[in-house]
């Protein structure tokens, strides 16, 4: 995570909020924003993965494939896959960007699934890593959306094994919605790609219909977590952890409540980092992990939702 806390009194001071909006609407409490003098996308991400290989007991060699997950990447291109091996010293691997916003790491995690299991690559780095603040508009006119996000990376390593780890990943896009939660501009299929009125205009801040995507994402993060124990013939009361998506602690309560899962069942940790699209399940994972939620034999289910709109699940069998 970037070392910059920035709470909800902070943005009072930038904004027409408080800590109670914030807290009440959304659970979120503080968030990190990077420091431009020292933080990249690339960076983080790779900061990240070095801890992760280290967790693992691998190092940067064994790494045969990168999937990066990020909407925010470095550049408009190359993207941040190829940043990031360049960081790592793994020059030669293939490194693949993936765009799908707050499903991206669960996408990503399928990707590299299929790509182990067809015996392509053993081991694959997974990111998802995102520098959200650059494009927000910390004024009274962006505050419905700039409370909302943060900026921080998560990685994990996916490793070929004679038993099953990832039992089932489950991946859903409805781009009817893709304007409700989006940056439009800048935009290749424009006679100019950036003007002065796409900057003016807004175009260049994330747009969202907090209600729209409020409304599908209570109904969409529980059919595909369903649709996940269903395909692997098991329960509700099976799931020793869920982490969903940080999207805001209100839908991850609605879902716990849905499920009828016990506090211990469900991982947040929204209140101190925000949303923090790609990034947050991996963040979230990384904490679970180090405070002793996951070991041996947990079944994890990770769930998520965002732009696109984009959703998905994946059950994972430690
Ligand atoms: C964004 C979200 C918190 C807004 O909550 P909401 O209850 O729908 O709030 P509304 O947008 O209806 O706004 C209610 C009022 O608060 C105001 N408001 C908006 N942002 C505010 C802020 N940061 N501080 C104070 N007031 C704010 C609005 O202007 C509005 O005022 P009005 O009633 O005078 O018009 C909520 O819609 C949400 O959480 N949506 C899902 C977002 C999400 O998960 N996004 C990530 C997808 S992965």
């Amino acid at each position: 995570m970037p070392e910059r806390v920035v709470t909800n009194d902070d943005l009072s001071k930038l904004m027409d909020t408080s800590d109670a909006w914030i807290t009440e609407r959304t659970g979120i409490k503080e968030r990190r924003f990077f420091d431009p003098d020292k933080d990249t996308v690339a960076g983080m991400a790779a900061n990240a993965s070095r801890l992760a290989l280290e967790r693992a007991g691998l190092t940067t060699s064994d790494v045969d494939f990168i999937v990066f997950a990020t909407i925010t990447p470095d550049y408009f291109f190359p993207g941040s896959g190829v940043l990031m091996q360049r960081e790592l010293g793994l020059e030669g691997i293939g490194a693949l960007d993936i765009r799908n916003a707050c499903s991206g790491f669960i996408y990503g995690i399928s990707v590299a699934d299929q790509f182990i299991k067809t015996g392509m690559y053993k081991t694959v780095l997974v990111v998802g890593a995102e520098i959200q603040s650059s494009a927000m508009d910390l004024s009274d006119r962006g505050r419905a959306v700039s409370v909302i996000f943060g900026d921080g990376a998560g990685a994990v390593v996916l490793q070929a094994d004679s038993q099953p780890g990832i039992l089932s990943t489950h991946l859903h896009a409805d781009g009817r919605y893709a304007e409700e939660l989006y940056i439009k501009d800048p935009g290749s299929s424009r006679k100019n790609r950036l003007t002065k009125d796409m900057i003016d205009e807004d175009g260049v801040r994330a747009y969202m219909n907090g209600n729209m995507v409020f409304k599908h994402a209570i109904v969409r993060f529980q059919e595909v977590i369903m649709e996940a124990l269903e395909a692997n013939q098991l329960a509700k009361e099976d799931i020793d952890l869920l982490i969903p998506h940080q999207a805001n602690l209100r839908i991850s309560h609605y879902l716990q409540e849905q499920l009828g899962l016990s506090d211990e069942k469900v991982y947040n940790n929204i209140m101190r980092y925000g949303n923090t699209t790609a990034a947050s399940i991996p963040i979230a994972m990384s904490e679970a992990w180090q405070e002793g939620k996951i070991s041996e034999g947990t079944l994890l289910c990770m769930a998520a939702f965002g732009s696109g709109f984009t959703w998905a699940s994946a059950l994972v069998q430690f």
